[in-house]
């Protein structure tokens, strides 16, 4: 049989297909199938049968050794993010859309890091040495002592960082940079894994934190973060809305600390400054109490975080009638209106239903349920809830109300934002929400007729 020298491998989660298909069987993206060289090509070719291997060392799973001292950059979201500062020897990958602010981001933690007396290296793939400086010299870092470096070539990456031995390494993108012991353009998939190797094998061995920077990208031309995701000790998304200033960065991986955890930014003219009351920021477009506008108080990694969900419900024109849904579930949609409609008997038949989370966050939670249910109600009834009330729980498909987890946490939030009451459901743990009066509900149709007033 023939020898494959090439193969052909899905820039997008990076699974190897033996020919080329328009859609990627891993991950099921389209156009995302690209040719590569696989590594194993080449001269030194050899089955591990018949090389005999070093005997390695094995040891105890106890330690003496303290945990590594932890670096903290002081901006407090970044380091929140990243369980508690930043780990000597690990690698961070830090995802995220072009032009989200990565780069921001990430020079802003760098000069934080220095100025807090690190040694740090950033290199830059993409901008010249004078466009990074233009930015720090507008963004004040200018003096924080970052040492900057416009490279890709990443032998000669490696070369400089072993001479410098930095606390810190920030590597902006690993899309841009190429080793040449392989043959694809930079940017492919080969190149962007043996690259983040390569940089996540200097960070073992030399003590230094390498944070590689990674952009999600459309058209599968150059892979995308999600190849090296396995590689690296701490994975990091930065996100945001268009049109929103709003930005979040959120742990979805983290080796030394809890996934989930989020950190939330708003970018200024100034770059980006902390949000510390994220719950204020997501409500602050909100004024006299309106139907159909209900707050959720929500929970993001183990942040609570309150929202507005928004719904509007009118006669519809089409004999299909719409069902629009920005930053929920449209599933999600489906069955709560179902579960109306059969434990109730409130239909919405012949309506048109929106559904908004306001502010341009995606709420992902089930516990989000009642929360919809209420918008839908008070637009269908043109009932406004009492302006401060927050609402959550989970709708099973029977109509009755489960409780959610961190109750306490998330009427803590409540009160300190000024609320006095919630809509819960029954046998959720009242905490001590500081002044919260909490109304526990068993059902939705308990939830009709008492809420609502109609049976
Ligand atoms: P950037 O960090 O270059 O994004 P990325 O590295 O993720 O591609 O940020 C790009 C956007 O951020 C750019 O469109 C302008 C905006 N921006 C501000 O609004 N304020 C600022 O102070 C800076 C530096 C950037
Ligand atoms: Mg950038």
């Amino acid at each position: 049989m023939a020898k494959h020298s090439t193969q052909f491998a899905c820039s997008d989660c990076g699974a190897v297909h033996k020919k080329w298909t328009g859609r990627c069987d891993g991950c099921g993206a389209w156009n995302s199938i690209r040719e590569e060289v696989p590594l194993s090509a080449g001269p030194s070719k050899q089955t591990l049968g018949t090389a005999k291997g070093r005997r390695v060392a094995l040891v105890d799973l106890a330690t003496e050794e303290a945990p590594p001292p932890r670096t903290f950059s002081g901006i407090a979201e970044l380091d929140r993010v990243l369980g508690g500062g930043l780990v000597p020897a690990s690698a961070t990958l830090v995802g995220g859309d072009p032009g989200i602010g990565k780069s921001t981001l990430l020079l802003q933690g760098a000069a934080s890091f220095a100025r807090a007396g690190h040694a740090v290296v950033y290199v830059s793939g993409e901008e010249a040495t004078a466009q990074v400086r233009m930015r720090a010299q507008r963004l004040g870092l200018a003096d924080a002592g970052v040492r900057l470096a416009a490279e890709t070539n990443l032998r000669d990456v490696l070369t400089t960082l072993e001479a410098e031995k930095p606390d810190l390494a920030i590597i902006d993108s690993i899309q841009t940079m190429w080793v040449d012991t392989v043959e694809s353009a930079p940017g492919s998939v080969s190149q962007v894994r043996a690259c983040a190797h390569e940089l996540t094998r200097f960070a073992k061995r030399f003590g230094t934190a390498v944070i590689l920077v990674g952009h999600v990208t459309k058209e599968g031309q150059i892979a995308g973060p999600r190849v090296v995701e396995h590689m690296v000790d701490t994975v990091l998304y930065f996100e945001g809305e268009r049109g929103h200033q709003f930005r979040i960065l959120r742990a979805t991986k983290n080796r030394f600390g809890p996934a989930d955890e989020i950190g939330v930014f708003e970018m200024t003219g100034a770059g980006l400054a902390e949000v510390a009351n994220p719950s204020a920021l997501f409500l602050g477009e909100r004024d006299t109490p309106a139907p159909g506008s209900v707050v959720f108080a929500g929970l993001e990694g183990t942040r609570p975080l309150l929202v507005e969900i928004q719904a509007l419900v009118a006669p519809s024109p089409h004999s299909q009638p719409r069902r629009a849904v920005v930053g929920w579930d449209g599933g999600r949609l489906a069955m709560v209106l179902a579960v109306l409609e059969a434990r109730t008997g409130i239909g919405f038949a012949g309506l048109d239903v929106y559904l908004n989370v306001a502010g341009g966050i995606r709420v992902g939670e089930p516990a989000a349920d009642l929360a919809v249910a209420c918008a839908l109600l008070s637009a269908r009834e043109d009932a406004a809830l009492p302006r401060e009330t927050v609402v959550f729980g989970e709708l099973s498909l029977s109509g009755a109300l489960r409780p959610v987890t961190q109750s306490e946490n998330r009427l803590k939030e409540a009160a300190k934002l000024g609320f006095t009451a919630a809509i819960v459901p029954r046998g959720t743990k009242p905490g001590d929400g500081a002044g919260v009066s909490s109304r526990q509900l068993g059902d939705v149709a308990t939830l009709v007729g008492e809420v609502f007033g109609a049976a």
